[in-house]
């Protein structure tokens, strides 16, 4: 995908943290600014590298649909090493620098008309809540909204108050699982595919847009396969540890795919192909 003449894809820009908020134990939902004034300019399923002085760098997915008229921009990050437990520990106000967007997105236009079947692992949600909430924004466009999310535990279930909204539309249909339930738990228990078989499906007529970990793949994909769905119409975003994000230092390889610039996000039939490798 080229890049925008009036953007370098090279230069940092900075950016300020202007909110934080607390998803679970270890995830934290952060609205950041551009300090240009300007809009990120993403698309759903593309993802930024954020850096912090004299920490380090990380890819991130950015959350929040793509929204012009706004000058703030959403990443939930899951604290796991340096960087990310340094951006844990930041305040409002305080300074960050942003590369990209970078990457592919889903391709909005694809999946208008259609039903659109969201299925998301853990920490899959958040690139797929970008994707969610343009089409609820433009909801007229689009069919049924169906969305499968699986979480290893309660606790780690994230954005559970939108969620909760979510579930109480009469136009979106949400079900919810989780692997190991706790003593509150009163829904389904089992891993993601467990819930296919509880909703209704039109095969002919339902794009699939589906992140989480590689070894749920394997899993829906059959399910999806079972189903009939077109595997044109199914569209995954692949996670690999990322360098430099544009395509030069081949840390995100899977055989000769960039995953930073042909990914993350591919139609299934352009990498059924890699299957094994993924
Ligand atoms: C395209 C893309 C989008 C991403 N989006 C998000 C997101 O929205 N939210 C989020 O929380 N994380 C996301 N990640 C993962 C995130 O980039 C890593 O968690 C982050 O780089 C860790 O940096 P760190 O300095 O805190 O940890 P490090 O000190 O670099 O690593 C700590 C531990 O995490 C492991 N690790 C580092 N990166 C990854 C990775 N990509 N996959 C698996 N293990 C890893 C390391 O091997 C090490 O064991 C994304 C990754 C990619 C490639
Ligand atoms: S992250 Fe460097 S080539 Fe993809």
């Amino acid at each position: 995908m080229p890049f925008k003449k009036d953007f370098s894809p090279y230069v940092p820009r900075p950016a300020t943290l202007k909110e934080k908020k607390k998803l679970s134990e270890l995830v934290t939902l952060f609205t950041f600014e551009l300090d240009n004034g300007k809009a990120l300019a993403h698309r759903p399923g593309q993802f930024i590298q954020l850096s912090i002085f004299g920490v380090g760098e990380a890819p991130f997915s950015v959350s929040s649909p793509p929204d012009p008229s706004k000058q703030t921009f959403e990443l939930a990050v899951r604290k796991i090493g340096a960087v990310t437990q340094s951006l844990h520990a930041m305040a409002p106000g305080q300074k960050v620098a942003i590369r990209g967007p970078y990457g592919t997105s889903f391709p909005v236009l694809d999946f208008v008309g259609k039903d659109t079947l969201f299925v998301a692992g853990g920490l899959g949600y958040i690139p797929l809540r970008s994707l969610l909430h343009y089409q609820l924004r433009h909801r007229s466009e689009f069919g049924r909204i169906i969305v499968l999310v699986g979480c290893r535990n309660p606790q780690e279930r994230i954005f559970t108050d939108q969620i909760e909204e979510l579930t109480a539309r009469k136009d979106v249909e949400v079900l919810e699982t989780v692997d190991i339930p706790d003593a509150a738990w009163k829904g389904n228990v089992g891993v993601i595919t467990t819930l296919f078989p509880k909703i209704p499906i039109d095969p002919t007529n339902t794009s699939v847009a589906m992140v989480g970990p590689p070894i749920m793949y394997r899993f829906v994909l059959a399910e999806c396969r079972k189903l009939g769905i077109n595997p044109n119409n199914i569209f995954v975003s692949l996670e690999r540890k990322m360098k430099c994000g544009v395509g030069k230092c081949g840390h995100c390889m899977i055989n000769d795919l960039n995953t930073c610039m042909d990914g993350p996000v591919f139609r299934y039939t352009d990498i059924e192909a890699y299957q094994e490798a993924i």
